[in-house]
């Protein structure tokens, strides 16, 4: 199940994004494994502004999330994770679709993210659920701040790609 997520469930989400990031040490990026992920505060502040989601097991157990942020007037995907053992399920599927949802209601036309240009559960994933890689020339200028936030933080920008699918009419 899909649901909006609540303050409560910050502390849940982060175990959920440690446990899923330490699959980069089995590909030798340990650097990635072990990037702690945000604070529970700013956790929270996603969840109160609407723009974090949740999928939860039979129990409500937090098994997976997605957090938004608006970027350049599209909804940019800051980070989605689910837990190892749930994976290959649907989760991540789901939890895009939710994203993808919200963006149109919200009548942003498109969804975008960065990740890994060659990690197979990455770019190949979303390429799968229909986004696709954005050209140097294609980038816009809170992307290119996100690029280089991330090459200030440690990562090989030659690594990363931005990614986009269109959720809406072009404007
Ligand atoms: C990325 C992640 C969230 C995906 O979650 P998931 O629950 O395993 O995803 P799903 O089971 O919904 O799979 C999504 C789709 O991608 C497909 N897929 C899975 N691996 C794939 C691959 N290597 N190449 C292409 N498609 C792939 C699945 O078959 C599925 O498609 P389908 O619904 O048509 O069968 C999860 O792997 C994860 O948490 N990874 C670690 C953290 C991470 O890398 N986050 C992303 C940072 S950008």
């Amino acid at each position: 199940m899909i649901r909006p997520a609540r303050p409560a469930d910050a502390e849940d989400e982060r175990a959920v994004e440690r446990a899923a990031g330490a699959r980069f040490g089995e590909i030798g990026m340990p650097h990635v494994a072990a990037h702690e992920p945000m604070s529970a505060d700013m956790l929270i502040g996603y969840a109160l502004g609407g723009r974090s989601w949740v999928a939860t097991d039979a129990v409500d157990r937090v098994v997976g999330y997605v957090i938004v942020d608006v970027v350049d007037g599209c909804a940019h995907i800051e980070q989605v994770s689910v837990r190892p053992a749930d994976q290959g399920k649907g989760l991540g599927r789901a939890l895009v679709a939710r994203v993808e949802r919200w963006a149109a209601d919200e009548g942003f036309s498109a969804v975008t993210l960065t990740t890994f240009k060659d990690v197979s559960w990455n770019r190949p994933l979303y390429e799968h659920l229909g986004f696709t890689v954005l050209g140097d020339a294609e980038l816009t200028p809170e992307l290119l701040q996100i690029r280089e936030e991330e090459t200030r933080r440690g990562l090989d920008p030659g690594t990363r790609v931005c990614m986009r699918k269109q959720v809406g009419p072009t404007r």
